[in-house]
C-alpha cells in the first residue's frame, strides 16, 4: 500500500468509526505567535484537548501537514525530515483507551497489512514519586490483541532509555514500560515538570522492527524499541488524557481525551519495509527526478538528494500556505531551506535553475490530497523559482570569494565579510568549511555577532541622520 493508499484508508477507516475528518491546518500556526510553525496534529486543537467543546463533536480526524525546523541539521539520514504529515484522531471526552488501541493495530495489520510480528509497543512504567500507577489498562488491551494474532506479548520494566539499553528485549517481550520522560504527554514534559492544572496522561507508542538492521553497539550495549540504532521505529503515539495535576497531586478526569498520531512517511516506509522515508512514494517521484535531472543515482548520492527532496517540500508548504522567503521569523527559515536545497543541488553538478522542473512534481504528489496545494501551483514555482535565481548569483560569487579568503583557517571576520559583502549566509560558511575540513576559529560566533551588532548600529545612525 503506498502512502496516498494509507492516508485515505486512514481517514475513510476514522469517519466509519464516526470521526469528522477536519482539513489541515497551516504549516503556520494563525493566532498562535508562541510558535514559528505546526509541529503536531494536536497543536491546532489543543484548546479543544484543553477542555473547549469543538463545533464539529467529539470526534475528529485529520492528516496534519508539519514543519519541525530545529531538525534541519539532522536531514541526510533515512528517516529526518523538516516536513512531515502526521496522521490523527481525537477522543475529546468520548471513546478511550479500548477503542484507540485496537482500531490503530487492526489499521496497522489488516489495512496497511504491517506483519504484527514486527509491532513492539511501549506504556507508561508509573511514577510512586507522584503517586501515577503503571498503564496497565493499555498494556492488557495490547496484550489481548496480540493473543489474538497468536503472538506472546510479554511485558518489561525499562524505565529510562539508559536502563532499557543495559537491560535489553527478551524472548517473547513485546510490550515495554518506560518512565515519564518517554510516556507522559503533558505541555511540559514529565509528571514532575507537567503545569499545574492541567491534563495530562500516560502514552503508548508503537514501533516498527526492520529486522535487517542489526543494533549498532553506539547507541547503548544492547538494543530496545527505544534505542536511535534504526531497528525500531516509532511509527505513532497515543496519548490519554486522564488526569490533572493539582497541589493535591494527580487527579483522574472525569471527561478523558484521546490524541493519536501517526507519521504518514513512516507508516508508509514500514509498509514497505524500508527503514528509509526517501524511498516510499511521498518521495520517489521527487528522487527519480533528481536522477533525471542530474545524471547521478541515489545510491551515490544520498545525502544530497534527500535534503533537496525535503527541503523543497517544505518550502513548496510553506508557500502554499502564504510564506516567502525574507529575513525573519517563517521567512528565513524558508530561505534557509531553499538556499540549502540549491547548496547541496551543486553537489549533484545542477548549477542551472531546477525549481521549475521539481516544485511542479511536489505539486503533483499533493494535488489530489489538498487540493489548496493544485490551487497554489503557479505561485508557488513562481516564488521559488525567484528567491532560486537571487541566491544563484549571489551563490557564485560568494564560493569563488570563500575559496580565496578560506586558507587554513576561518574567522569570523571573514564569515561575516563574505555575508555582508557577498550575501553568503553565515551557516553556508560554516558548512563549507566543514565539508573540506577547514578549521572554524572558536572566536568566530563573538567576531561575528559584534560586527553584525556595529553594522545595524551604523545602519540605524544613517536612519536617523537622512
Ligand atoms: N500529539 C502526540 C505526538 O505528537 C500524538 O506524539
Amino acid at each position: 500500500m503506498n502512502a496516498d493508499e494509507i492516508r485515505q484508508k486512514f481517514l475513510d477507516t476514522a469517519k466509519e468509526h464516526g470521526h469528522v475528518v477536519i482539513p489541515r491546518a497551516k504549516v503556520v500556526p494563525e493566532n498562535d505567535n508562541t510558535t514559528l510553525f505546526t509541529g503536531s496534529g494536536m497543536q491546532p486543537l489543543l484548546k479543544y484537548l484543553l477542555g473547549e467543546p469543538h463545533p464539529l463533536g467529539t470526534r475528529l480526524a485529520d492528516t496534519q501537514t508539519c514543519v519541525r525546523a530545529q531538525d534541519i541539521n539532522e536531514v541526510g539520514d533515512n528517516r529526518h525530515t523538516t516536513f512531515f504529515e502526521m496522521l490523527g484522531n481525537w477522543s475529546l471526552g468520548d471513546y478511550f483507551k479500548k477503542e484507540q488501541i485496537t482500531w490503530f493495530f487492526n489499521f496497522l495489520v489488516d489495512t496497511v497489512g504491517l506483519d504484527p510480528n514486527r509491532l513492539y509497543v511501549t506504556c507508561f512504567a508509573g511514577d510512586p514519586e507522584h503517586g501515577i500507577p503503571r498503564d496497565d489498562e493499555a498494556a492488557a488491551i495490547w496484550q489481548q490483541l496480540f493473543k489474538e494474532r497468536g503472538i506472546e506479548a510479554k511485558t518489561a520494566e525499562m524505565r529510562s532509555e539508559a536502563a532499557g539499553g543495559q537491560r535489553g528485549m527478551k524472548e517473547g517481550e513485546r510490550i515495554f514500560f518506560y518512565d515519564g520522560s518517554k510516556n507522559w504527554w503533558s505541555r511540559n514534559g514529565g509528571p514532575s515538570t507537567t503545569p499545574m492544572g492541567d491534563p495530562c496522561g500516560p502514552d503508548s507508542e508503537v514501533f516498527y522492527e526492520f529486522t535487517h538492521i542489526d543494533h549498532d553497539k553506539k547507541y547503548g550495549d544492547k538494543c530496545h524499541p527505544n534505542c536511535d540504532c534504526g531497528r525500531y521505529m516509532e511509527i505513532g503515539n497515543q496519548v490519554f488524557t486522564q488526569y490533572k495535576r493539582t497541589e493535591g497531586g494527580f487527579e483522574r478526569l472525569p471527561k478523558k481525551n484521546v490524541d493519536f498520531g501517526g507519521g504518514l512517511e513512516r507508516i508508509a516506509a514500514a509498509a514497505i519495509n524500508s527503514p528509509d522515508v526517501f524511498k516510499t512514494s511521498l518521495f520517489t517521484p521527487i528522487i527519480e527526478k533528481l536522477q533525471e535531472i542530474s545524471g547521478k543515482s541515489y545510491e551515490d548520492y544520498t545525502e544530497s538528494m534527500r535534503v533537496i527532496a525535503d527541503h523543497l517540500r517544505a518550502a513548496t508548504f510553506l508557500a502554499v500556505d502564504g510564506v516567502k522567503p525574507s529575513n525573519k521569523q517563517q521567512g528565513y527559515v524558508m530561505r534557509r531551506l531553499i538556499r540549502r536545497a540549491i547548496r547541496y543541488a551543486f553537489d549533484l553538478g545542477v548549477e542551472q535553475n531546477f525549481m521549475e522542473e521539481i516544485v511542479p512534481v511536489i505539486a503533483d504528489i499533493y494535488a489530489d490530497a489538498f487540493p489548496e496545494v493544485e490551487e497554489a501551483r503557479d505561485n508557488v514555482v513562481a516564488v521559488l523559482a525567484k528567491e532560486e535565481k537571487a541566491f544563484r548569483r549571489t551563490l557564485r560569487k560568494g564560493l569563488r570569494e570563500f575559496d580565496k579568503v578560506a586558507g587554513e583557517g576561518l574567522t569570523g571576520t571573514e564569515i561575516f565579510t563574505l555575508y555582508d559583502t557577498y550575501g553568503f549566509p553565515r551557516e553556508l560558511s560554516i558548512e563549507e568549511a566543514e565539508k573540506r575540513g577547514i578549521k572554524v576559529d572558536d572566536a568566530w560566533m563573538d567576531d561575528f555577532k559584534s560586527l553584525m551588532n556595529r553594522q545595524r548600529q551604523m545602519s540605524q545612525a544613517a536612519v536617523k541622520k537622512f
